[in-house]
């Protein structure tokens, strides 16, 4: 196997509440198993309603409790990230359709990043494949959303490894 870089990006509404956990959670797993070299790891979100704002604060607070800084700066989603990663993880199923979308206006018949909806990679999802939006709730949904993304983050590594011989 080559040494290749395999990139990652996360993706829900406003980028600052889900994909940038998941961006850290994952980033966090990654070094866990020292694997940091191999990896790019960003988010984005399909709304552009938070551009430049940092995470959200009840998604930082949670996270520091558990050991995770949550960092970055909300932006939009594009084409050019279509180009640019590899895999493109989608918080919910409207995300998911935004970044198909995305995929065919970049990528018509070229070669595609693959899309999925991050969990997927949860062995307890039941059936129950999106990370639901915890804005306009309380801060329990907080933590069942880093509960989420802590089991699939680590679900999706194991099958990246598996995929690309790490
Ligand atoms: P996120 O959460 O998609 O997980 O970052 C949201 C953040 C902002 C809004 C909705 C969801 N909003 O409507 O402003």
């Amino acid at each position: 196997m080559s040494d290749e870089t395999i990139s990652v990006l996360f993706v829900c509404l406003g980028n600052i509440c889900r994909s940038p956990l998941a961006e850290a959670v994952f980033r966090q797993t990654v070094v866990e198993h020292d694997l940091e070299h191999r990896f790019h790891v960003d988010s984005a979100g399909t709304s552009g309603y938070h551009d430049g704002e940092p995470p959200d604060s009840r998604t930082r607070e949670v996270a520091a409790r558990r050991g995770v800084d949550v960092r970055g700066s909300s932006r939009r989603v594009t084409t050019a990230d279509v180009d640019a990663f590899d895999y493109l993880i989608a918080m919910d199923v409207d995300n998911l359709r935004e970044v198909e979308r995305l995929i065919e206006e970049a990528a018509p018949d070229g070669d595609r990043p693959r899309a999925h909806l991050l969990r997927e990679f949860d062995p307890e999802a039941r059936g129950d494949l999106e990370v639901p939006d915890p804005y306009f709730g309380g801060p329990r949904g907080f933590d069942n959303v880093h509960d989420l993304v802590e089991r699939s983050a680590r679900g999706l590594l194991a099958h990246l490894r598996e995929r690309h011989g790490l």
